[in-house]
């Protein structure tokens, strides 16, 4: 069978990618995963490359760990973060873009506010451009390091019952999850309060419920999204208490469930509101493997984009 070959400059989103396309990246990131291991934690892929981490939203786990997997690779970075930047003077996200362009950069990492902000970059750049999470739309290297975390926990993710909690209405995390999961195989149950489940969600080919007991129930993994307290909370739901009560994964709740069940969260970790500390540093949590699992995946997006890049402007 010919073998897969990346062929696309950007990383905008799972929606677009085939299942093939998904399997690769995960396939890279396992190639890649080794090199943290080592005692020069370093391989030569990307040297004399520059990737520039262009971030409009506060990040610790994606900026950080987009920096370490573009080190590992032997690439230059760049931090740039919006707020002591020309943007502060007015400037457009596709001339900051432009001008990154001019400086002779080759990949642009972007963390974006708004939804779609990481197309718009991608259609005016010739260079790689990279999503770390568009306003409500996609975060695609947050779920592949969730999907390759399960992989390595369960060898397998087809069939698996994966149960997404939380404010999935504006979750681009639960939106990456639900392409990515699905493409693969999984059985994808969304659970939310009716004011945080999307209108007919079910024909992205998951199962909604607001019952949070019945979506845990036959789950081999519980997602747990974070809620996001810089909303007003209010206008989400009454309070954090009464939330925390009602969608809250705590441990009373998991014990009434008849196995184990792995738990996972994206970060930030808003502790006694949408997960307990005692299940968030308990022995079922993988979420700090999910973080040292992000490196190997980010490493991946990176080293493909920089392999699609070279086939683009060859087509150019
Ligand atoms: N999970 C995630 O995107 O975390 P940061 O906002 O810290 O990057």
């Amino acid at each position: 069978m010919k073998k897969l070959v990346w062929e696309r400059k950007d990383l905008l989103g799972l929606a677009d990618l085939s299942k093939e396309e998904v399997e690769l990246i995960l396939e890279t990131a396992e190639s890649f995963k080794e090199v943290s291991s080592r005692q020069i934690k370093k391989v030569p892929a990307l040297r004399g490359k520059t990737v520039v981490n262009l971030f409009y939203e506060p990040s610790t786990r994606t900026r950080v760990s987009f920096e370490i997997a573009a080190k590992r690779l032997s690439c230059d970075v760049i931090n740039i973060i919006a707020d002591t930047s020309s943007v502060r003077k007015g400037e457009s996200l596709v001339d900051t873009g432009k001008n990154l362009e001019a400086l002779k950069i080759d990949i642009i990492v972007l963390r974006h506010n708004s939804s779609g902000a990481a197309h718009l970059l991608a259609r005016n750049v010739g260079v790689s451009v990279i999503n770390a999470g568009d306003g409500w739309h996609e975060h695609p290297t947050q779920a592949l390091l969730d999907i390759f975390t399960l992989k390595e926990k369960f060898g397998k993710i087809a069939g698996l019952n994966v149960t997404i909690v939380g404010d999935i209405a504006h979750s681009r995390v639960a939106r990456s999850n639900i392409w990515g999961l699905t493409k693969l195989g999984a059985n994808v149950c969304v659970c939310a309060p009716a004011s945080l489940l999307p209108a007919e969600i079910e024909k992205l080919g998951v199962r909604a419920v607001t019952d949070l007991d019945e979506a845990l129930k036959g789950a081999d993994c519980v997602n747990v999204l974070r809620m996001q307290l810089e909303r007003d909370e209010r206008s989400i739901f009454p309070s954090s208490l009464d939330y925390f009560k009602e969608y809250g994964i705590t441990a009373e709740r998991l014990k009434k469930l008849k196995k184990n069940i792995l738990i996972m969260h994206p970060g930030p970790l808003n502790r006694g509101v949408e997960i307990s500390s005692e299940v968030a540093d308990g022995k079922d949590s993988v979420i700090l493997e999910q973080v040292t699992n992000g490196i190997a995946v980010r490493m991946a997006v990176l080293y493909l984009v920089s392999q699609g890049k070279e086939k683009y402007a060859f087509n150019y």
